[in-house]
């Protein structure tokens, strides 16, 4: 029973952790991206990026992360070269510090 209790609670936080901020959640939605100054790559990774999974927040992986993610990521969003480099952009801008 113990050991359940606690299988559930690990379930909880990596579930937490990788699902990302819910696109319906738009109270959070707004605060969370109000942060960030208006750019391209924002607005693209507003609209591209939580069709499948929830947001990914730039501040949740760092700058050395982001670019083989965001290549992977690219052409399941369907980005162009050219939003593809805007959104690099934006989360590594904004990536956390370490
Ligand atoms: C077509 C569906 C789809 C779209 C659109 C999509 N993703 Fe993903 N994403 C996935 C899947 C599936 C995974 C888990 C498998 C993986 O990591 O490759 C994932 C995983 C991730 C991860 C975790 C990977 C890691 O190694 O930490 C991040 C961060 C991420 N996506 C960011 C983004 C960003 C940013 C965008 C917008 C450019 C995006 N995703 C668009 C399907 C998608």
């Amino acid at each position: 029973m113990k050991t359940l209790i606690q299988l559930c609670l690990i379930a909880v936080v990596l579930y937490g952790c990788s699902a990302g901020l819910n696109p319906k959640d738009t109270a959070a939605v707004e605060a969370a991206f109000s942060k960030y100054e208006e750019s391209d790559g924002k607005a693209i990774f507003k609209e591209k990026c939580a069709r499948c999974h929830g947001y990914r927040l730039p501040e949740t992986r760092t700058a050395e992360k982001w670019p083989r993610i965001i290549d992977r990521m690219a052409p399941k969003a369907k980005l162009n070269e050219d939003q593809k480099a805007a959104v690099l952009a934006f989360v590594t801008k904004h990536a956390k510090a370490s």
